[in-house]
C-alpha cells in the first residue's frame, strides 16, 4: 500500500501541520467573529491569512479620513496609513503596534498555531486614551484644516485604554485559537476520510483492472477454443465417414464373404464409428453455437406431429429397458415456426436422457401444452399492452434418479455431468443439455428443469408461437 498523497490538501496529514488559517477555517465563522467583536467593541477588525488575503473584515469608514481625504497632504498620509498597516507583519508572537503621526494606532496581532504563524488580525483604527490634544503634525497637515473639526472626528473615533486592547486582543487571540483548533480537527478527521476513501478507490480501480484483464484473456481462450473444436471436429469427420463407408461395403460383402467373427468385429467398427460422428457432430453443433454462426432452416411444425413423432422413435429403445413411454397433447396448439431437425434434436436429447437416467420399469411421458409467454427482456410491458403472446411448451418427464437442487444449474454447462467420475454407470460426454439449451435460445425459446432426488425430472422447453 502507497501513502496517499495529499499535496493537493496542502498539508500533510501525517504531522497535522497548516500552513494557512484559510486552509481550515472556514470564512464565515471568521466574519461572526468580526461582527461580534465589532458589536462588543465598537472596534474594526481585519483578519489576514499568511500570504496576505483578506479573510474578514468588519470595520466602519473613520470619518475623520473622509474629511483628511479632501486635502492633499491628508489623502497622502491616509493612503500611506492604510498601506504601512497592511504590510505591517510581526515576525514573532509579539503585538505590534503601528503609530501614525494623526495620533491614531492600529494593534497588528499574529495568529499562531502549534508554533507556527499562520496569519494575523489587526484592530484599528483606534485612539489611546491617554491622547488629550490632537497632535500637532496632524494640524500642520494643511492650513486650511478646521482644526475644531479635527478634534471633534479624532473623539469620534473609539478610545481605548492600553490595559484594556491589551484584554481585548488577548480575547480575540483565544477565541481564533479555539476556533482554529476545533476546526483543524474536524478538517483532519475529513481529509483523513478522503484519503482513506481514495486509496479504497484506487485499490477497487486496481482490482478491477485485473478482473477485467482477466476476463480478456479468458474470452481469448474461450475463442480459441471454439475454433480449435470446429476445426479437429472437421477435420475428424473426413476420415471418420471413410471408415464408416469401408466398413458398410465390408457388411455388405463388397469384398468377398465375411465369416462369422469377421462380421462381428466389421459391425462394431461400424458402431463406434458412428457413436464417434455423433460425438464430433456435437462439438460441432456446439462450436457453431457458440460463434453465433449456426443457421436455422425454418419451417411450420405441428406440435402434435411432433409428439407423435418423438414417441415412435424412442419406443423401440423404451420396451427394451420396459420404460413405458406416455404422450399427451393439447388439442388445437398453434403451428410453430422452428428448425424441424433442430426441434427434434432437442426433444430427442431429452428423451434419451430421460431415458438413460431412469431406472427400468419407470415411465416417461412427453407432452405440448398451450402457455403464455413470459420473455424477461418485454413480458410485462407485453402483457400492459394486452398483446400477450402465446407459446407452446413440450415436457419431457420421468420417473428416474432426479437431481439435487445445487445440481440444476450447471447442466447445461458444456462437458458438465453430475456423476462425473470415470466409473459411472451412463455414457455420454455431458454436452446434450449445453447443445439443447442454445438451440433452444437460437429459437427464441427458453428450458427450465424441475427435478426431486431419487423421484424424477421434468425438462420444460417453451417455443413462443411466431408473431402475427
Ligand atoms: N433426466 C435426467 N435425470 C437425471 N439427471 C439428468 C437428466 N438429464 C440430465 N441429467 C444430468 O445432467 C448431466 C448432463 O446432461 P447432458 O445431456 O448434457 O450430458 P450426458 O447425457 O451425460 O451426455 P451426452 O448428452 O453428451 O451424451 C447428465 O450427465 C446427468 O448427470
Ligand atoms: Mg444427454
Amino acid at each position: 500500500m502507497t501513502a496517499p498523497s495529499t499535496e493537493a490538501a496542502g498539508f500533510d496529514i501525517a504531522l497535522g501541520d497548516i500552513a494557512d488559517l484559510s486552509e481550515v477555517v472556514d470564512r464565515e465563522a471568521l466574519r461572526d467573529i468580526c461582527r461580534s467583536f465589532f458589536d462588543l467593541f465598537n472596534l474594526s477588525v481585519r483578519i489576514y491569512a499568511a500570504d496576505d488575503t483578506l479573510l474578514a473584515s468588519v470595520s466602519e469608514p473613520a470619518e475623520l479620513y473622509t474629511y483628511l481625504q479632501k486635502f492633499p497632504k491628508g489623502r497622502k498620509v491616509v493612503s500611506e496609513t492604510v498601506d504601512q498597516v497592511k504590510r505591517t507583519r510581526p515576525t514573532d508572537s509579539s503585538v505590534l503596534r503601528h503609530q501614525t503621526i494623526m495620533g491614531i494606532v492600529y494593534d497588528v496581532v499574529p495568529i499562531t498555531y502549534q508554533g507556527r504563524p499562520v496569519g494575523r488580525f489587526v484592530i484599528g483604527p483606534f485612539v489611546p486614551a491617554e491622547l488629550e490634544q490632537v497632535p500637532k503634525a496632524l494640524v500642520r497637515l494643511d492650513p486650511n484644516l478646521d482644526r475644531l473639526e479635527v478634534r471633534d472626528l479624532l473623539m469620534k473615533l473609539p478610545r481605548v485604554r492600553a490595559n484594556t486592547a491589551e484584554r481585548i486582543t488577548s480575547h480575540l487571540r483565544g477565541v481564533l485559537d479555539l476556533l482554529l483548533f476545533s476546526s483543524h480537527r474536524a478538517h483532519l478527521t475529513s481529509e483523513m476520510h478522503v484519503a482513506s476513501v481514495r486509496e479504497s478507490y484506487r485499490e477497487l480501480a486496481e482490482k478491477t483492472s485485473k478482473l477485467q484483464h482477466a476476463y480478456d484473456r479468458l474470452k481469448e481462450l474461450d475463442q480459441l477454443k471454439s475454433n480449435f473444436l470446429a476445426t479437429v471436429s472437421h477435420e475428424l469427420r473426413t476420415p471418420l465417414t471413410s471408415i464408416i463407408g469401408y466398413s458398410e461395403m465390408l457388411e455388405a460383402n463388397i469384398a468377398g464373404e465375411l465369416t462369422g467373427e469377421q462380421r462381428e468385429f466389421v459391425e462394431t467398427i461400424h458402431q463406434k464409428g458412428n457413436q464417434l460422428l455423433g460425438l464430433i457432430s456435437s462439438l460441432l453443433d456446439l462450436s457453431k453455437l457458440e460463434q453465433g454462426v449456426m443457421r436455422l432452416t425454418l419451417s411450420d411444425a405441428d406440435p402434435k406431429a411432433v409428439i407423435g413423432d418423438l414417441a415412435s422413435t424412442f419406443l423401440p429403445h423404451a420396451m427394451k429397458r420396459e420404460i413405458a413411454i406416455e404422450t399427451a397433447c393439447e388439442e388445437g396448439l398453434p403451428t410453430l415456426r422452428v428448425d424441424p431437425l433442430r426441434l427434434k434434436q432437442i426433444l430427442s436429447n431429452l428423451a434419451e436422457n430421460a431415458i438413460k437416467f431412469s431406472a427400468d420399469g419407470g415411465t416417461v411421458r412427453f407432452a405440448a401444452r398451450y402457455t403464455d409467454w413470459e420473455d424477461d427482456a418485454d413480458g410485462a410491458g407485453a402483457v400492459l399492452m394486452g398483446s400477450s403472446r402465446g407459446a407452446v411448451a413440450f415436457d419431457v418427464v420421468d420417473t428416474g434418479i432426479g437431481m439435487r437442487a445445487s445440481e440444476l444449474e450447471k447442466i447445461f454447462d458444456a462437458f458438465y455431468q453430475v456423476d462425473g467420475s470415470a466409473t459411472r454407470e451412463h455414457g455420454g460426454t455431458g454436452l446434450g443439455l449445453s447443445i439443447v439449451k442454445r438451440l433452444v435460445e437460437a429459437h427464441g425459446g427458453n428450458i427450465s428443469v424441475t427435478s426431486t432426488y431419487g423421484e424424477g425430472t421434468t425438462f420444460t422447453v417453451t417455443i413462443p408461437e411466431p408473431e402475427e
